[in-house]
Order: structure tokens, then C-alpha cells, then sequence
């Protein structure tokens, strides 16, 4: 249109040509400075958006529940709820959480199940002191929450949620992410690393990898399936040798073939199959059969052994899966069934399945099966 414009004012008109010439070069520079502008408003958005959320955390108080407790007791896995209620700050006449009273015992794996809204992730939050219970107590190994310095007591405690959360950064950065620098170089050296991918069947696609370890991840590119992302995060997790590992519904994201293979990785961590230990020089596996203890290399022939050949019977972790998922309860030493902010049902998989209609395990799976 302007070169239409401008050709027809100079046969008509008489203006220069170099004029001419010179006011469509300042329009085009003027219309390629505003494109530039506009192309700016989405991040002033952004940037307001953000600049809100940071005023928003700056403004919180500092006093809350979280400077409570300072003690650092050593914690074995023993988690008890005895008589919780609690209602969030949001809905305060709302219970959520009713006379909750459970024990998960040390080296277990308890999976909690029922129906959705009835606080099983609630649980999960009681149990990282992310609130206050409003009736009752939580305790772990004796110790109750309150008196526990929470910044130790997240240290002890590893959650993978439904949405596994990549960094921007190396495979070898993901999986550390959260320890400090100082400490990976003392303690969480490469083998370490590589040790604990093995146990989550995740170095064989790492390794497959032009720059293995240190491939940079971004999420958005597709390069990593769900199963994958969520097997770094139970990496991730992993590598701090928790005392108390939550699984919030981490496979419900995934498709079935992807769900199977976590499944697969959960099962050989609650079978105690894998111990990853690290003793300040080398890492490794450690297993225990019935008749002797022996130190294996973590090399993959030795891994697909673990299956079939060895029982380890040292181990500390607690897991705690709240799940839909039958698969997962099979998987648990114990299944308890939470019903309206209260445990309903408690015993192995097989007990809650053998009562027959009356049970409310029974129930839940056929009502979720009509769905
Ligand atoms: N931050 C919050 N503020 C207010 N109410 C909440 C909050 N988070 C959860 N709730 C409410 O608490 C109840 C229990 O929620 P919770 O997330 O613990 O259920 P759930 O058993 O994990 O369910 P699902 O199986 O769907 O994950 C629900 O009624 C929910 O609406
Ligand atoms: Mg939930």
C-alpha cells in the first residue's frame, strides 16, 4: 500500500524520489520499533504478574507456625496421628480431617486410599508441617511436629507428587536439585548418582543420551515421557535417603505403560530390593540374604539379579502412597482406607479385599470400577 502510495504521488505530484524513498525507510523503522513494543506487552504482564506474587510473599508475616520446634531428634521412619482434626484457614467450619488416628511403623509401606476429598493429601501436607492440625497430634518417633525444627524435619521427608517437576538444567543437576553445592562435591559424588538412576531403571535411557548426565532437560521440547520425568523425580527424592518418602498419586498422570514402569521402580523400593548407601568414598549396593551379607557392584547384570536371587531385609525407609491405584495397594504391606477425614478400614490388602461387600476397600473399588 505505501509503495502503491509512494509511486503514485511521484508520477503524479512530481515529489523526489529520494525524498519519497526517505519517509518509507523512517516509516519502516518506526513500524519495526513499535512491533518491538508490542511484542514487550505480554512480558510487562508477566513481569507485573510476578512482581505481585513477590509482594505478596514479602508482605507475609514472618511469625507462623513453620518457627515453631527447634528440636533435631534422630528420626526412625515411626510416624503416629493421634486424634487429627483440622480445617484449613480458608473454610475454618469445614473439617477436613476428623479424630484421624493412624501408626505407619518403621521400614513400612502403608498406602492410603479412598474416596477424592476425603484428606488423604491433606495428610500429606500434616505430615511436612506445611499446617498446623487443629485438634490433636502428630508425632514422629515420639517427637511430636510441633517441637521438630521444620526445616530438619522436611530434610527427613521426600514427596513425589502427581506432576513431576523438571528444572531447566542438567539430568545430574535435576537429580541433585536441593542439596547445596558444598555438599554434593563431599558426598553425592557422579557413582552416587548413577546408583541411585539404576535403582529407578532410568541410567540406561540417561546414558543412551549424547551428553548423558549432563543433557539439559526442558520440559516444554517433549524429549522426556512422563515416565521418565516422573523416574527422575523419584531420583531426586531417592538420592536424600529419606526417612519418610510420600508418593501423592505419582502415576496418575502417566499413561499405562509409563505407570507400570514407576509401579515397577516403587515395588523394588518397598520390597527393601535396593539399598542405596553411600559410605564417603564409594557407592553401592548392599544386600543381605538369609545366610550372609554381601557388597555387589552396581553394574546392570547385578541389578536384573535383584528380582529373583536376593532378599534384602536392612532397610529404613518409610513409604507412604496415597493412591487409586490396586496395583500400588498390593504393592503396600498395608492398606488403610480414609473416609471423610478419618481412617475407615486398616488392615493388608488381601484381609480388606476378603471381607466382601460389607468392606469399605471392597466398596471403593467397585464404585471407582463404575466410573
Ligand atoms: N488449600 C485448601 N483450602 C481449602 N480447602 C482445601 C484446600 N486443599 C484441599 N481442600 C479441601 O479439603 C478436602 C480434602 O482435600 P484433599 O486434597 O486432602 O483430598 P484428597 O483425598 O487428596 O482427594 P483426591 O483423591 O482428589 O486427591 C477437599 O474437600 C478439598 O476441597
Ligand atoms: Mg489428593
Amino acid at each position: 500500500m505505501i509503495f502503491y502510495y509512494a509511486g503514485h504521488i511521484v508520477a503524479k505530484d512530481s515529489v523526489k524520489v529520494e525524498n519519497v524513498v526517505a519517509v518509507i525507510a523512517l516509516l519502516l523503522f518506526c513500524l519495526a520499533h513499535a512491533l518491538t513494543g508490542v511484542a514487550l506487552i505480554p512480558q510487562i504482564a508477566n513481569s507485573k504478574d510476578t512482581a505481585r506474587q513477590v509482594l505478596r510473599l514479602s508482605n507475609l508475616s514472618p511469625k507462623s507456625h513453620e518457627s515453631l520446634g527447634s528440636e533435631l531428634p534422630s528420626l526412625d521412619g515411626f510416624v503416629s496421628f493421634y486424634n487429627v482434626s483440622f480445617t484449613y484457614p480458608s473454610r475454618p467450619n469445614q473439617f477436613v480431617l476428623r479424630n484421624l488416628s493412624l501408626q505407619i511403623h518403621q521400614g513400612e509401606c502403608i498406602a492410603i486410599v479412598g474416596p477424592s476429598g476425603s484428606g488423604k493429601s491433606t495428610i500429606a501436607s500434616l505430615l511436612q508441617r506445611l499446617h498446623q492440625p487443629s485438634h490433636g497430634v502428630i508425632s514422629f518417633s515420639g517427637h511430636a511436629a510441633y517441637e521438630i525444627d521444620v526445616t530438619y524435619l522436611r530434610s527427613q521427608i521426600a514427596v513425589v507428587s502427581q506432576t513431576p517437576t523438571l528444572f531447566p538444567t542438567t539430568i545430574h543437576a535435576n537429580i541433585l536439585y536441593g542439596i547445596p553445592l558444598a555438599q554434593r562435591v563431599a558426598f553425592y559424588p557422579q557413582s552416587l548418582v548413577e546408583t541411585v538412576a539404576r535403582a529407578v531403571g532410568i541410567h540406561d535411557w540417561i546414558v543412551s543420551l549424547p551428553r548423558g548426565y549432563n543433557t539439559i532437560l526442558r520440559s516444554a521440547d517433549g524429549s522426556v515421557s512422563g515416565g521418565q520425568a516422573q523416574r527422575i523425580t523419584l531420583a531426586r527424592a531417592l538420592i536424600r535417603k529419606p526417612k519418610i518418602l510420600i508418593l501423592d498419586e505419582c502415576t496418575s498422570a502417566l499413561d499405562s505403560e509409563n505407570a507400570s514402569l514407576v509401579i515397577d521402580t516403587i515395588g523394588r523400593i518397598t520390597r527393601n530390593d535396593v539399598d542405596i548407601y553411600h559410605d564417603g568414598s564409594k557407592a553401592g549396593i548392599y544386600m543381605e540374604t538369609k545366610h550372609h551379607s554381601m557388597e555387589i557392584s552396581p553394574t546392570e547384570s547385578a541389578y536384573s539379579r535383584l528380582d529373583h536371587v536376593y532378599h534384602v531385609q536392612k532397610h529404613q525407609m518409610t513409604v507412604i502412597i496415597i493412591t487409586h491405584k490396586q496395583e500400588l495397594m498390593r504393592i503396600a504391606h498395608r492398606v488403610a482406607v480414609v473416609d471423610q477425614g478419618t481412617v475407615v478400614e486398616d488392615g493388608t490388602y488381601a484381609e480388606l479385599k476378603n471381607k466382601g461387600a460389607g468392606g469399605k476397600l471392597v466398596r471403593l473399588l467397585s464404585v471407582d470400577r463404575l466410573k
